[in-house]
């Protein structure tokens, strides 16, 4: 298991115990005993934490005595972009085709791609839905932020992250909308008594949407500075800075609140809390040494790639980026590691019931 499954890991015990709770008590299955039940993970990716997940509400439900025959169908949900066949080669074999050396699947699965801001299921679809580290992504980047005559131009910056508080306000206005949209969306295919879970990045209130309240900003605040350099340097135009923005906004707990009961208000909130500053990773972070730490970071830019190619940066620009940005993270080890490497990061945790 490498770090980053580690640490979705730790976020996922966060949610676990009250989707558990509301899959055994307050879900209701579908009249008709022989009616499948169906699973979606929307913003699945890919990994053990994804099939983690499967297994755990598979696991959960298959103890209700009303689901423990039926057929269980977990539905992937991603961008299309996302690599379903990483995926589907990630499935453990279903129950009698393995040859014995990993546990089975008893369960069918398929993938599903779309934007989660719009409808992916048919009506009244889905028993079971989660989605994990996802709201926080926008539907859409606010326009504005490009608009070089618009006080949210956001110029020198790649994302809201301590930006100018017209930028932050812009961006905060589109994740209210896509929030809003998310719920609008699920409502309509989440059946009546299915539930919904899940766990964002978030913030305590809505104002101030610039400050997102995570330790790790470090991890883009060091892509800007890199950037910044680049730039200074020649090999980065202006314009490849001043365009690019990571269309990533934590919401508040209050503004997911607000989406959620949004007329017609259709899902009633069985849990809904904010966890300041929760830690990412299970023990603290260690390295070897300043090379040790610098590939690691460089692994974690790999998350970037895809953003700078859709962006137009050629791949050879993007390996200059990445090695530079590696030996920057190499040159900071020192003053990080004084700091224990702090990976805490705000979370707001939901569990919900459709009405
Ligand atoms: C940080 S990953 C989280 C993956 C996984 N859920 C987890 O908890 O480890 C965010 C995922 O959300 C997906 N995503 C982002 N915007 C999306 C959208 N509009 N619709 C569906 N998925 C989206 C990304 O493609 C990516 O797979």
């Amino acid at each position: 298991m490498d770090r980053r499954q580690t640490w979705s890991r730790v976020l996922g015990s966060m949610l676990e115990p009250s989707l558990k709770h509301a899959i055994l008590h307050q879900f209701s299955p579908p009249q008709s005993g022989t009616e499948p039940i169906h699973y979606a993970d929307f913003g699945c990716a890919v990994g053990a934490n994804t099939l983690g997940f499967a297994k755990f509400v598979v696991d959960a439900l298959k103890t209700r005595p009303d689901v423990i025959d039926r057929d269980i169908v977990c539905h992937f949900a991603d961008l299309p972009s996302n690599d379903f066949n990483t995926l589907f080669k990630q499935l453990p074999p279903f129950t009698g085709q393995g040859d014995g050396s990993v546990e089975e699947r008893t369960w069918f699965a398929d993938g599903v791609p779309g934007t989660q801001y719009g409808r992916m299921f048919p009506r009244s679809s889905l028993h079971v839905a989660i989605t994990t580290l996802t709201l926080h992504y926008l539907s859409e980047l606010p326009k504005s932020i490009l608009d070089k005559s618009s006080p949210a131009y956001n110029k020198g910056k790649i994302g809201c992250y301590g930006s100018s508080p017209a930028t932050a306000e812009a961006y905060a206005k589109v994740s209210r909308q896509g929030l809003r949209k998310f719920f609008e969306c699920r409502a309509e295919e989440i059946v009546s008594g299915g539930v919904l879970g899940f766990y964002c990045p978030g913030r305590r209130d809505r104002a101030h949407p610039e400050n997102q309240l995570f330790d790790d900003s470090y991890y883009v605040l060091d892509i800007e500075k890199t950037w910044k350099e680049l730039v200074n340097e020649g090999v980065l135009t202006d314009e490849s800075l001043d365009d690019f923005n990571l269309p990533l906004c934590h919401p508040s707990i209050d503004e997911l609140q607000e989406a959620i009961e949004h007329p017609p208000s259709a899902f009633r909130i069985e849990k809904l809390d904010f966890i300041e500053k929760s830690s990412l990773a299970d023990k603290p972070m260690e390295f070897d040494d300043a090379e040790a730490y610098g590939k690691f970071m460089a692994f974690m830019f790999g998350n970037m790639r895809p953003m700078l190619a859709s962006h137009g940066l050629a791949p050879e620009l993007t390996d200059k980026f990445e090695e530079r940005y590696r030996q920057n993270c190499e040159k900071s080890y020192a003053v990080k590691k004084a700091a224990g490497f702090p990976m805490n990061m705000s979370m707001c945790v939901a569990v919900l019931i459709r009405k």
